[in-house]
C-alpha cells in the first residue's frame, strides 16, 4: 500500500538528550508510514540509546564514528549527507545546535550536517534555561535564516523536574512535520493560503507593564494545524504563547501588539482564507512610558487609551486583495448570539464563531464550544450550534467547513 512516505528516506541524527528514548519511537512511526529510517548516533545519544534498539528498529546498520574505516568504507559522511530526502535532528541539544550554527565537523552528526545539501529538520530538546539563554537563541536564529526547518521544543515538565520550555516535540507532531515537508498534503485546500491570527496581543504601559488577556493560543494554532493538514499553506501571526509551532505550518510570525499583528498580516499574503481567532487587544495605553512608572504618593496613575486597528474588519474589507473566506470569533460572557450577530454585521466578515468565555470556558482551555453563524443564500442568518469538543477537534472541523465552502 502506498503511505505518504512511500520511498522516502530519512537520515535521523540522534544527540545526547534524555529525549533520546522517544527516538525509537519515532523510528517505529516512520518505518509505519513507509519511510527507509538510517540513524547516526552520537556519543551522547548513545548513552541514552543503544545502536542495536535503533538498528533493530530501522532495520538498517547505524553509523556513529566519523572515523572508523569500517563504517566510512561502508557508508562515508558525504554519501550519508546525499542520501536522504530529509536529515531529522532528534533530540538536537544545544551543543548538536551551537555546532551546526558555527560550521563545526568534530564528529560524525555535525560532519554529515555540513556536508549535506538535502533539508534539515530539528527537534530541539533541553533544559528551559539552555534554551531560552542568548547563546542557544542567537543559534536558533541563524539556524532559522538557513531555511532549517524547526518542530517543537514544548513546554512542560521536564526531565530534570524543573518546568518550561525545552521539551522535546512527540514523536507524531516531528512525524507531522516530516510529513508535511515530504509529502505536502494533497488535501482538498491543497494550492490554497490561509492565514491565521492566534494568542494574545500585548500592549505596552512602560518597560515592564503590558494590558493583555488569557488567551493560549490553543484554538488558533489547532486551527493552522488543521487547515494545514488538508493541505493548505499556512501563515500563523501569533501574540505571545507558550506554544511550539504548529505541525506542517510553514511560515510563523511572532508579535507583541495589535499593530504589529495587522502588519504582519498584511505585508504577506494575499490569502484565500483568514481565520482570525487571536484576542486582540481593542485598546492600547495612548502613550507607552520610556520608564517604569513609578509609584508616587497616594494617587493612583491614570491612563488615557486609545483604538487599536481591526484586523478582522480590515481584512474583511481589504479590496482587491479580500481572501475569498474571512472567518472571525466573537468572545462573548452574556447574551452570546446577539452581541456575535451585532460583532458579525460590524466587521464585515463571511462567518463568525459565537464563543462563550468566561471562567472556565474558552480562554487557556483544553476545549471549546461555540456556534457558527452565517447567512444563508437568501440574506438570512444561520446559526449552527457545535457541541462542546477538544480545540483540535473543533479545529479540523472549521477546516472541514472551510474545504467544502470553498469547493
Ligand atoms: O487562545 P485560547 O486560549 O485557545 O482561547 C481561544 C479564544 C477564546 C481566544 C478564541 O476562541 C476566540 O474567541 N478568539 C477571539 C477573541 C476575541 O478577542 O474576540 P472579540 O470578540 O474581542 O473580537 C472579535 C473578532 O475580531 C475576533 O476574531 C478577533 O480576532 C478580531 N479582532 C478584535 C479586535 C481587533 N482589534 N482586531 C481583531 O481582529
Amino acid at each position: 500500500m502506498k503511505t505518504p512516505l512511500s520511498n522516502k528516506t530519512i537520515l535521523l541524527i540522534v544527540t545526547g538528550g534524555i529525549a533520546a528514548y522517544k527516538s525509537l519511537d519515532l523510528v517505529r512511526k516512520l518505518k509505519d508510514a513507509g519511510a527507509s529510517v538510517s540513524c547516526v548516533l552520537t556519543q551522547g545519544g548513545a548513552q541514552f540509546v543503544t545502536p542495536l534498539a535503533l538498528a533493530t528498529l530501522s532495520g538498517e546498520p547505524v553509523s556513529t564514528d566519523l572515523f572508523s574505516p569500517e563504517q566510512e568504507q561502508r557508508l562515508g559522511h558525504i554519501r550519508l549527507s546525499r542520501q536522504a530526502d530529509l536529515i531529522v535532528v532528534a533530540p538536537a541539544t544545544a551543543n548538536t545546535l551551537a555546532k551546526m550554527a558555527h560550521g563545526l565537523a568534530d564528529n560524525l552528526a555535525s560532519a554529515v550536517l555540513l556536508a549535506s545539501n538535502k533539508p534539515i529538520l530539528i527537534a530541539p530538546a533541553m533544559n528551559s534555561q539552555m534554551w531560552a539563554s542568548p547563546a542557544t537563541q542567537a543559534n536558533i536564529a541563524t539556524l532559522q535564516t538557513r531555511g532549517i526547518h524547526q518542530v517543537g521544543p514544548a513546554s512542560g515538565m521536564l526531565a530534570c523536574g524543573e518546568i518550561g520550555e525545552g521539551r522535546m516535540a512527540e514523536p507524531d507532531e516531528i512525524l507531522q512535520a516530516i510529513t508535511a515537508l515530504l509529502a505536502p498534503a494533497a488535501g482538498p485546500l491543497a494550492g490554497r493560503k490561509a492565514l491565521v491570527t492566534s494568542g494574545p496581543t500585548y500592549e505596552p504601559i512602560d518597560p515592564v507593564r503590558f494590558i493583555g488577556n488569557r488567551s493560549s493560543g490553543k484554538q488558533g494554532h489547532a486551527i493552522a494545524a488543521a487547515l494545514a493538514a488538508l493541505g493548505a499553506e499556512v501563515t500563523l501571526v501569533t501574540g505571545p504563547t507558550a506554544l511550539p509551532a504548529p505541525a506542517g505550518v510553514p511560515q510563523t510570525i511572532a508579535i507583541q501588539t495589535a499593530r504589529e499583528m495587522l502588519d504582519a498580516c498584511l505585508c504577506h499574503g494575499p490569502y484565500d482564507i483568514a481565520v482570525c481567532a487571536a484576542a486582540v487587544a481593542d485598546w492600547r495605553p495612548a502613550t507607552e512610558s520610556e520608564c517604569k512608572i513609578k509609584k508616587e504618593g497616594e494617587a493612583a496613575p491614570t491612563f488615557s487609551l486609545t483604538e487599536n486597528p481591526d484586523i478582522l474588519a480590515t481584512l474583511s474589507q481589504a479590496v482587491p486583495n479580500r481572501p475569498r473566506l474571512v472567518i472571525g470569533f466573537a468572545a462573548e460572557t452574556d447574551n452570546v448570539l446577539d452581541h456575535a450577530k451585532a460583532k458579525f454585521a460590524r466587521k464585515g466578515c463571511d462567518w463568525i464563531l459565537a464563543n462563550k468565555v468566561g471562567a472556565g470556558q474558552g480562554f487557556g482551555q483544553d476545549s471549546n464550544e461555540v456556534t457558527l453563524i452565517r447567512r444563508n443564500a437568501d440574506g438570512s442568518l444561520a446559526a449552527t450550534p457545535w457541541p462542546a469538543a477538544s480545540k483540535q477537534a473543533l479545529a479540523q472541523k472549521l477546516a472541514k467547513a472551510v474545504a467544502e465552502a470553498l469547493e
